[in-house]
């Protein structure tokens, strides 16, 4: 079962490229940028990586961000997460990137866009995978920051092909941000939103009627409603699910416990993704192989996951018919 995962052409479409900085990584900035950070050696910050809670996680991960100064920083950082991506056979990933995080420090969007993007196409040339990225707003600032920031991706457009909602959900409710989301909808973006992860299900139903995303991240919480569930497949809405992340932030108390797969079983369009991999101890390979520890899956079952995030990627049809045709050859090759 390891070695059909390893080798499953896989397709990422929930990564927090701020949450893929490892800590050793995070060291050799801190020293480099001279920004103080309370530990001494990367076991003591992995040591730390203990949630309670989703608010838990995003204390440490937004400090953890701040040793990102300059482009070649985003750069790295970025590169690093490719290079992950060849190792665990990705072949497509949709990056989330969080520009009010570094705009709020004095760091311009553009230094940020420069090495996250200079990545991307490097990415793209020497290591075969195709990605997009998808710009997120922090749901815990308020709406006219969230307009600022759109503005700000205005000569960017070309390289973001969608905007986000990412970090506190609850008290944070997708309506909050209801203009600017018509505004990006308006000026071409697609949407999608974290919902449904610590917040309730009605928030991934506001998600899709206010919102008008084309997918859901997380969406785990969905399972409170059955109409929703089957509103899910009938319209073939997509759930960006991150098993480790759910329960190294206890959204589920274990891995025998989480929905993925009764949710796959039932007809819903799920995924498996990383979402913050040096922070919930692992990426694609790590998150497939703890679903397939924790439950009995077919080979079948398995590449299911890698078909329904190919037809819900936002990559283009030929790109899109590529990966099938890789999927279908790893498939049938087994
Ligand atoms: N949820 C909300 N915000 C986030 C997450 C998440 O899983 N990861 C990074 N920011
Ligand atoms: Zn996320």
């Amino acid at each position: 079962m390891y070695q059909f995962i390893a080798g499953l052409p896989k397709v990422e479409l929930h990564l927090h490229i701020e949450g893929s900085l490892e800590p050793e990584l995070m060291f050799a900035l801190a020293l480099h940028n001279n920004i103080a950070i309370p530990f001494t050696n990367p076991d003591e910050v992995r040591a730390a990586y203990d949630f309670s809670n989703l608010q838990s996680f995003l204390d440490i991960y937004y400090q953890g961000a701040q040793v990102l100064v300059k482009q070649s920083d985003f750069y790295d950082l970025t590169w690093a997460y490719m290079l992950r991506c060849k190792a665990d056979n990705v072949l497509h990933t949709e990056l989330f990137f969080d520009p009010q995080t570094h705009t709020d420090r004095g760091i311009s969007f553009d230094t940020v866009m420069k090495g996250i993007t200079q990545a991307l196409a490097q990415a793209e040339v020497e290591l075969g995978i195709s990605s997009q990225l998808i710009l997120c707003f922090l749901r815990h600032l308020d709406e006219a920051s969230a307009f600022e920031t759109l503005q700000q991706a205005t000569p960017w457009k070309e390289s973001i092909v969608a905007v986000g909602l990412d970090s506190s959900e609850v008290g944070h409710p997708p309506e909050k941000f209801a203009r600017v989301f018509a505004a990006a909808r308006e000026q071409g973006y697609l949407t999608v939103a974290h919902a449904g992860e610590e917040g309730p299900s009605s928030n991934i139903i506001d998600a899709l009627d206010v919102l008008k995303v084309s997918r859901i991240d997380h969406g785990v919480r969905c399972v409170d409603d059955p109409q929703l569930v089957a509103r899910l497949i009938e319209q073939k809405v997509h759930l960006t699910i991150c098993p480790l992340s759910n329960t190294k932030l206890k959204v589920f108390e274990s891995m025998k416990r989480h929905t993925i797969v009764d949710l796959l079983r039932q007809g819903v369009s799920v995924g498996i993704n990383a979402d913050d991999p040096a922070y919930f101890g692992g990426y694609m390979n790590d998150n497939f192989n703890a679903v397939a520890s924790a439950h009995q899956l077919s080979f079948e079952e398995i590449a299911k996951f890698t078909h329904n995030a190919i037809d819900a990627s936002f990559c283009s049809i030929e790109r899109k018919l590529e990966l099938r045709q890789h999927l279908q050859v790893y498939v049938d090759s087994q």
